[in-house]
């Protein structure tokens, strides 16, 4: 009988084999781009020529917008591709591994540019775990219970730990990272620096195998590890936010057209060649690498750059390159020959040759002084194993050691033969300056040699693994999701690094989720969950020393967060949030502590006003007087913020002066407050518990004449009047600027800007 069965089930089989996963797949995959063309939001994004790049991102989220967008999107779907999907439906109802792990991808990435359901994806995934024992589905499960996809399904911190913990026991890094963040942070979970020292000592030895599988001299890594609103100068705004810029500098990778003007007309085509090898070569954030084109423009300029006369005097040692007639074209030239070896020794755009490698090396150090040539060179020699070549190759290293932490790693490598201490101090500066192999070094140094507490093993390893990007996250595809638009995908790209304890990825998340505002905006709305999930990782943000994120909560606590503000709260005046004047002075103290100037200035605003804090005037100008800009003055909101002070202090100066304060208790705070409101007409402050005797809390400290240091001159004048006219002129442009929009009515196309806060400009 069991034959017979068998036979049927594989009649059934072959009866359906007209459907398949593959083939399915492919149908889904080959007909995007005609779905993409039908769809408006789905248009890709083209950084135009001079790659300035408009980076618009959405402040509110509806749920009801999200759901009409995809079912938009669903009913642009070709019959092929809804015949797809079914199929792939009805092969994963009978447990086809392979078509029930495609749908769950389909519902949480939205590949092939489908519509996403996290309901879905939740199903999908668990069934694969019941279906099979694949790491990947359960590290994913781990991060869908995690976050509970902000709102769309349940949250759950104890299963998230479980199948982190499944996935990571069967060597799944991701999982390995996300669970080694937690157990040294104390994540929902009891701290445990042992087990995070175990965790991270893993993933570190993974990625240390991806820099040993890679090309020699190390892995090309595009650092997409940054924060997304460094794009626009910081969680607040350039010069109002603290933490320094994350994104990169090589981010900005143009091309340096203009450099060359003035060095004639043939050294500009090679130099111009040089250029266009490394744009190639390095690529950019929005165009990937190109060696076949590196390789192919390199090849070009070097074999007909060492057929010039001027070249051929430098490559036979008759002159030395900066002697030639032309340097410049020289040099040029050689960057050519040094790129060419570089590409033949590590195999890219072309089939790996060493001894093409070293002929085209020799040639470029010859031509022109590169340290990446001249490590090269020393990798090259190295690899010949004898001790002259090794003497070479230490030889070169030692030259470019000052300049470069590559050279100096790999020369560090040569000496721990014979001094581990002079190694040890050498990887410690490569690994200061930025080379990852030497970050991986120094920490399995300390940890071998003992004696160092966990938690500075613990940095130490995170900061490593978070070099190594590709390894441990996707950070690349989030940022590409960003640029197209896609922000609820970039929202779980990001927050899958932010799990996995990615400071940067933790505020990007946060940002994407729920954005500060400035003072004349309106907050955004979005749902309850996403504001607590926004929170939680501002909080995480903020413990890794991101200030700015500390100042964001801070500001949340003081201003509250009303229910009119949440998407999905009831109707009602309440709070969601209620203000906290003490916890968010708290925040802000600490932020002010680490050098935070906006929390210096808040802080000082609540010490003026006696906001959560005891009034008390002198810390306020303290904290003013903190508030530097770049330029080591006080910004201009700290110095009107002292004017005023001092206004007030001069209005009844003499009172506060005065030492026995206790008789002023006759005046009530009603009065102060009609002072205040006298004086600059402004909102009077909250009355707080204890309004009077701290007022005159004296300065603790040597002696200390509060109005001698308020030396108000001329030039404070000076500046009062001109703030006042500027201010004049801004309110009425604003005001002509609101007339005009009202004439012309909500225009055709403010659509796509409807929700629109943000333009992100880079250069
Ligand atoms: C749908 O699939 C069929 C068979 O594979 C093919 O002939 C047809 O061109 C496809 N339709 C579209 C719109 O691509
Ligand atoms: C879907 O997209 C994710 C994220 O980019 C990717 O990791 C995965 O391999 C894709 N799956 C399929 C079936 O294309
Ligand atoms: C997701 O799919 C489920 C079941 O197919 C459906 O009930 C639900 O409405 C979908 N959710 C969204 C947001 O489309
Ligand atoms: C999980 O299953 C998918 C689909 O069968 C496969 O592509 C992937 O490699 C598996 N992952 C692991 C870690 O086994």
């Amino acid at each position: 009988m069991k034959w017979l069965r068998i036979v049927a089930l594989s009649w059934l089989v072959a009866s359906s084999a007209a459907i398949s996963v593959e083939e399915s797949v492919s149908v889904l995959r080959n007909e995007e781009p005609a779905l993409r063309s039908r769809v408006k939001f789905l248009q890709e994004f083209h950084p135009p020529p001079t790659e300035q790049v408009q980076l618009t991102l959405d402040v509110d989220y509806y749920e009801q917008y999200d759901t009409l967008k995809k079912r938009y999107l669903a009913s642009k779907m070709s019959d092929n591709q809804t015949q797809a999907l079914s199929d792939l439906q009805y092969l994963a109802d009978h447990d086809d591994v392979d078509a029930v792990y495609t749908l769950a991808q389909i519902n949480l990435f939205g590949n092939f540019s489908l519509p996403t359901n996290a309901t879905n994806a939740l199903h999908y995934y668990e069934k694969m775990t019941q279906l099979s024992d694949n790491s990947t589905a359960k590290y994913m499960l781990g991060f869908i219970y995690a976050t509970g996809l902000f709102g769309k399904v349940e949250m759950d911190q104890g299963k998230a730990l479980l199948y982190y913990q499944l996935a990571a026991d069967q060597g799944n890094v991701k999982a390995a990272l996300a669970l080694a963040y937690r157990y040294s942070t104390g994540l929902s979970v009891a701290i445990n620096t042992k087990l995070a020292l175990y965790y991270y000592n893993f993933v570190a030895n993974e990625c240390f195998n991806y820099l040993k599988e890679s090309p020699i001299g190390g892995p090309n890594i595009d650092k997409y590890n940054f924060r997304v609103y460094d794009l626009h100068g910081g969680l607040y705004g350039s010069g109002a936010s603290d933490v320094a810029s994350s994104v990169p500098l090589d981010f900005q990778k143009v091309v340096d057209i203009e450099e060359y003007a003035d060095i004639g007309f043939q050294s500009a085509s090679y130099k111009d060649q040089v250029n266009s090898v490394k744009n190639a070569y390095q690529g950019s954030y929005w165009r990937p690498r190109d060696y076949d084109k590196a390789f192919e423009i390199a090849h070009d300029c070097a074999s007909q750059g060492i057929q010039l006369k001027v070249v051929n005097e430098v490559l036979e040692g008759h002159v030395h390159y900066y002697k030639s007639n032309s340097p410049a074209l020289v040099q040029s030239v050689g960057q050519c020959c040094a790129n060419l070896g570089h590409m033949y020794l590590r195999g890219e755009g072309t089939a790996k040759d060493f001894d093409k490698a070293r002929v085209w090396l020799e040639r470029g150090n010859k031509l022109c002084r590169s340290s990446e040539n001249r490590v090269d060179l020393g990798l090259l020699y190295e690899l010949q194993g004898t001790p002259e070549y090794t003497q070479k190759a230490y030889e070169l290293y030692s030259l470019e050691a000052q300049v470069s932490p590559k050279a100096l790693y790999h020369k560090a490598m040569l000496d721990a033969k014979t001094d581990v201490l002079l190694a040890k101090s050498q990887i410690l500066r490569a690994a200061e300056r930025g080379s990852i192999e030497a970050m991986y070094q120094l920490v399995q140094y300390d940890d071998r040699e003992g004696g160092y507490p966990d938690n500075y093993l613990v940095r130490g390893y995170k900061r490593f693994v978070e070099s190594v990007e590709p390894v441990v996250c996707d950070l690349s595809w989030a940022f590409h999701q960003l640029l197209n638009r896609n922000l609820e995908q970039a929202l779980i790209g990001y927050a899958m690094a932010a799990e996995q304890g990615f400071e940067n990825a933790q505020a990007s998340a946060a940002y994407l989720l729920y954005s500060p505002v400035g003072y004349l905006e309106e907050p955004p709305r979005v749902p309850y969950d996403r504001f607590q999930s926004a929170l939680n990782y501002y909080s995480r943000a903020s413990r890794q020393l991101n200030m700015d994120a500390e100042v964001f909560l801070g500001d949340i606590h003081y201003h509250g967060l009303k229910k009119s503000q949440v998407g999905d709260a009831e109707d009602g005046d309440g709070y969601v949030v209620e203000p906290d004047y003490e916890l968010a002075a708290s925040y802000y103290e600490s932020a002010a502590k680490k050098g935070a100037r906006q929390a210096r200035f808040n802080l000082g605003y609540m010490y003026e006003m006696g906001i959560g804090l005891a009034q008390d005037f002198h810390l306020a100008k303290r904290y003013y007087d903190g508030v530097y800009g770049p330029d080591m003055k006080p910004t201009i909101p700290a110095q009107l913020a002292l004017i005023r002070l001092w206004i007030k202090t001069w209005w009844y100066g003499e009172k506060v002066s005065e030492e026995n304060m206790e008789e002023e208790k006759g005046r009530t705070w009603d009065d102060w407050i009609q002072m205040y409101k006298r004086l600059r007409n402004e909102r009077a402050p909250d009355p707080v518990e204890e309004p009077l005797h701290h007022w005159s809390r004296k300065y603790e400290g040597e002696d200390y004449s509060f109005e001698a240091s308020f030396d108000i001159s001329n030039s404070d004048m000076l500046f009062l009047a001109v703030f006042v006219t500027i201010f004049a002129l801004v309110m009425v442009n604003r005001w002509r600027l609101l007339r005009q929009q009202g004439e012309d009515g909500p225009g055709e196309n403010r659509n796509d800007d409807q929700n629109a806060r943000f333009r992100i400009i880079l250069l």
